[in-house]
């Protein structure tokens, strides 16, 4: 049995999984890691320096290259990739557009995974991403998966990236989601998959508050000791 608390949150994109991660984190005070922010760190960094995506020796020594932190500051979680803050960067479209791809490369995903179960060695944490309670923390004390409508979706990313100040499309951002919940769920290094003791968390029609009250109702009985 672990000794510290690992709650997963896995699910397709654009569900809200960091969002309620983050809630719960500030509540809980819980270590956050965003899992999805890495592989778009390392897409960032394939395409800064082309490397090609089947070539495996390129790929090998990127990665030994690419120093992935987190530092939280005044409510954001900030991404750094080797000491530069790439936080927006990384959620810009010619991210998105590849970060299925290059999450599917197997050598990318052992990197990831064995930063990722180092990080939540001995710390309380909340992990969000697609293999979390599956292959990272089969483990977990707590298991999520999130899913809400495709249309719901895109509209948020949307509204998400608008107010952001990029010029995007609706239209772009759904087939964009499509490509991405397609390629995830169906690659073969680890796919996007609910894992059998996961608890469903659809938030088609749910707000903020209903989600964190639906989470923090399984949560609160681990911090308690009674179940
Ligand atoms: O959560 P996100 O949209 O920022 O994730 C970006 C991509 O990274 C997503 O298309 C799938 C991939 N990903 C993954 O394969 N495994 C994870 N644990 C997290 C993300």
């Amino acid at each position: 049995m672990r000794k510290n608390i690992v709650i997963a949150i896995d699910g397709y994109s654009s569900c809200g999984k960091s969002t309620i991660a983050k809630a719960l984190a500030e509540i809980l005070h819980f270590i956050y890691i965003d899992t999805g922010a890495m592989y778009r760190v390392v897409t960032l960094y394939f395409l800064r320096n082309h490397i090609a995506l089947h070539d495996s020796q390129s790929i090998e020594k990127a990665l030994n290259n690419i120093h992935i932190n987190f530092e939280y500051k005044n409510n954001q979680t900030l991404v750094y990739l080797n000491d530069e803050d790439v936080s927006d960067e990384i959620r810009q479209m010619p991210v998105s557009e590849r970060v299925s791809q290059v999450s599917a490369i197997k050598a990318v995903r052992t990197e990831m995974v064995r930063q990722q179960q180092r990080m939540g060695q001995s710390k309380n944490i909340i992990m969000d991403g697609r293999d979390i309670g599956t292959v990272v923390f089969p483990d977990a004390t707590l298991k999520f998966f999130m899913t809400a409508d495709p249309n719901i979706r895109a509209e948020r990313r949307y509204k998400e990236l608008i107010k952001k100040g990029e010029n995007v499309s609706l239209e772009e951002i759904y087939s964009n989601l499509a490509q991405r919940d397609y390629q995830d769920t169906n690659r073969e290094e680890s796919p996007l998959n609910k894992a059998a003791d996961a608890i469903v968390l659809d938030n088609s029609n749910m707000d903020q508050e209903k989600q964190l009250q639906f989470v923090l109702s399984y949560i609160k009985p681990l911090l308690t000791g009674s179940s």
